[in-house]
């Protein structure tokens, strides 16, 4: 669970200032709605005097034309307070959705460029909650809130002024409220905050259950853990409901002293008032407007209120928003990074050594070696060994821990990180496909290729026969995940996009490990040819020993140690972990 942050801390409120600050760019609207916002205040102000007017000059003397102007004028005054009402709202909710459409775009330009270390530690649901419905908190409270409280402080001002010049002593005894009020207001907040602050991370919990329970649900109903699911759920949920309640609780036994509070003050102001209207001190016209000001001077302090839990739940967000948004991007161009053209097909390991960010072991333990070019490597080892480590380096995934990767002497990380990555050409070891078509997912770093590269790629891959088969041919629709088509041919479609780009360094992570051994060994002497035509280095990484005997040269790995190298026969001959491996191998193919 999210640990709670200290209600002390200024930074939440420090985060909303970032965002006040980027309504900047939308001043214009902006103004129209604070304008508005003024405007309307001015039309209410003005209705009561309205009223006064009717009955003083006209009720009283007998005027009906004084009566009819009246009401014409507070019909007037009602149409303007519709229109300022409009265009407040409009304004500041098209300000809002123009600040929200920023942030947004501004934290998934940071999700894309943040480093493979950052998204291994990130929750994703948390990262999804920050996206969605934190920059939603944010945009209601511009939109809403904002105004609110704005809108609020000008009409107590206004209307406190107006009270003042009619009858001030009146207007004192009124005014009590008005600090009476804010000191219930401070001490709800007070009380609360915490309770505010919780709703959104039990929230942000409940959605995390929810998020990996649809991302596992085939292997909840495989587990038949259907029922254990549905009570960690429901525990959260429990516990948010009983978090919302107590805020609901705690609205209910603060708001109705305001109103309390709101009608003694009418009370007094009936009878104080009409006892200078009876000694002729006040007209009945002012003690009617003088009553409807105060049902308006109690409205902002209400709105007040009713607005600051959102204001704190808005600072938590953009905090929330921020943090993300500031995260130090870990792997980025150095100041005079230059652009990677060539390849010679010379990759050097200097006695890397690697640890995870947050591990306490080291993945790799100095590992040295140097590729010649056009050499065909593979590398092999039991699992966990660090294979899939050692080529995280290559396109900088990670950074070393010490020592150096270098490309034709040159350091990796001297090179501009989208040259380096755009002439690595690699397969994972987990293959993700996007939503869309087979054709879209082949060329999705090469959105312009011709169909006879497609086709070209799809062949070698070993998989264009079966794209043929289907009725949609290339253009059939995969599910998100990649739903509907096999283990093995999501592998080969992974191999056809990868084969498609402008590489030069090839890296195959164990991507026929869901693909039969006939085809996989297709799949091996097609690339082989490739390999030889189109790279200056290339990476196989297999548990195979079937798949490696073709390679020129074998690197054995054993618990983040490079233990051997060599040729098939060299390390028959010389590794005795190899002659384990390969004995196993084929004890399991006699079997
Ligand atoms: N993102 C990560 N964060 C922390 N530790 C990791 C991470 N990825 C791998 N490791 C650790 O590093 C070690 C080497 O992992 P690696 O993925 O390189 O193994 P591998 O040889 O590719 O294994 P396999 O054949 O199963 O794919 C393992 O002990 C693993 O626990
Ligand atoms: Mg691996």
């Amino acid at each position: 669970m999210t640990s709670l942050t200290d209600p002390q801390d200024p930074a939440p409120m420090q985060s909303l200032g970032r965002v006040l600050k980027r309504l900047n760019a939308y001043r214009w609207l902006s103004l129209g709605a604070l304008l508005s916002s003024l405007l309307l205040t001015a039309a209410y102000a003005v209705t009561p005097q309205l009223f006064r007017w009717g009955i003083d000059q006209g009720i009283a003397q007998q005027d009906l034309q004084i009566v009819l102007y009246s009401a014409v004028a507070m019909v007037a005054a009602a149409i303007a307070r519709g229109l300022f009402n409009f265009g407040q709202s409009f304004w500041a909710e098209a300000a809002s959705q123009g600040v929200a459409y920023d942030l947004r775009n501004k934290i998934f330009s940071k999700i894309q460029h943040l480093s493979f270390s950052y998204h291994d530690q990130a929750q994703t649901s948390q990262l999804l909650t920050r996206v969605t419905s934190d920059i939603e908190q944010i945009r209601t409270f511009l939109s809403t809130s904002l105004m609110q409280v704005i809108s609020a402080i000008v009409t107590l001002v206004s209307i406190a002024v107006i009270l003042l010049m009619m009858n001030w002593q009146l207007a004192l005894i009124t005014l009590t409220v008005v600090p009476m009020s804010g000191w219930l207001m401070v001490r709800f907040l007070d009380r609360n905050s915490v309770v505010f602050r919780l709703v959104q991370e039990q929230l942000g919990d409940l959605n995390a259950v929810l998020q990996e329970n649809l991302l596992g649900i085939r292997v909840v109903k495989a587990f038949v853990r259907e029922s254990a699911e549905m009570t960690r759920y429901t525990t959260l949920n429990d516990a948010l409901i009983k978090t919302n309640m107590k805020t609901i609780r705690a609205i209910r036994n603060t708001f109705p002293f305001m109103f309390l509070l709101s009608n003694l003050v009418t009370v007094v102001v009936v009878g104080y008032g009409g006892a200078a209207v009876i000694g002729g001190r006040f007209s009945i016209g002012e003690l009617v407007a003088f009553n409807s000001y105060l049902l308006l001077i109690l409205q902002p302090i209400l709105l007040i209120g009713f607005a600051a839990p959102a204001i704190a739940q808005a600072a938590t967000s953009a905090e929330r928003v921020y943090e993300v948004v500031d995260t130090e991007i870990e792997i980025s161009d150095r100041p005079n990074a230059i652009p990677f053209e060539t390849c010679g097909g010379r990759i050097t390991f200097e006695n890397v050594s690697f640890r995870y960010p947050g591990a306490t072991t080291e993945a790799l333990k100095t590992i040295s070696f140097e590729t010649k070019p056009r050499e065909l490597i593979a590398v092999l080892g039991m699992t966990g060994s660090g294979k899939s480590t050692i080529m995280n380096l290559v396109p900088r995934f990670y950074d070393v821990t010490t020592g150096a990767v270098r490309i034709d002497g040159r350091d990796v990380r001297n090179f501009t990180l989208k040259s380096l990555r755009s002439h690595i050409g690699i397969v994972f070891q987990e293959t993700t496909l996007f939503s869309g078509t087979i054709h879209e997912n082949i060329t999705y770093a090469k959105p312009n290729a011709s169909l006879e590269e497609v086709i070209d790629v799809a062949k070698t891959a070993q998989i264009h026969d079966f794209i043929m088969g289907l009725s949609g041919g290339y253009d059939t629709i995969v599910g998100e995940r990649g739903v509907g088509l096999s283990g093995g041919q999501k592998q080969r479609i992974a191999i056809a996009r990868t084969l498609l780009t402008d590489y030069s360094i090839l890296i195959l992570d164990d991507s026929t490990s869901a693909v039969d051994a006939r085809t996989a060994s297709q799949i091996q002497d097609a690339l082989d040819d490739l390999m030889r035509r189109k790279t200056c280095t290339a990476f196989v990484i297999a548990q195979r020993i079937s798949t490696v005997k073709n390679a020129d040269r074998i690197l054995l790995m054993d618990k983040g140690r490079l233990v051997a190298q060599g040729t098939h026969e060299e390390l028959m001959q010389q590794s005795p972990l190899y002659g384990a491996i390969l004995e196993s191998q084929v004890k399991q193919t006699n079997s």
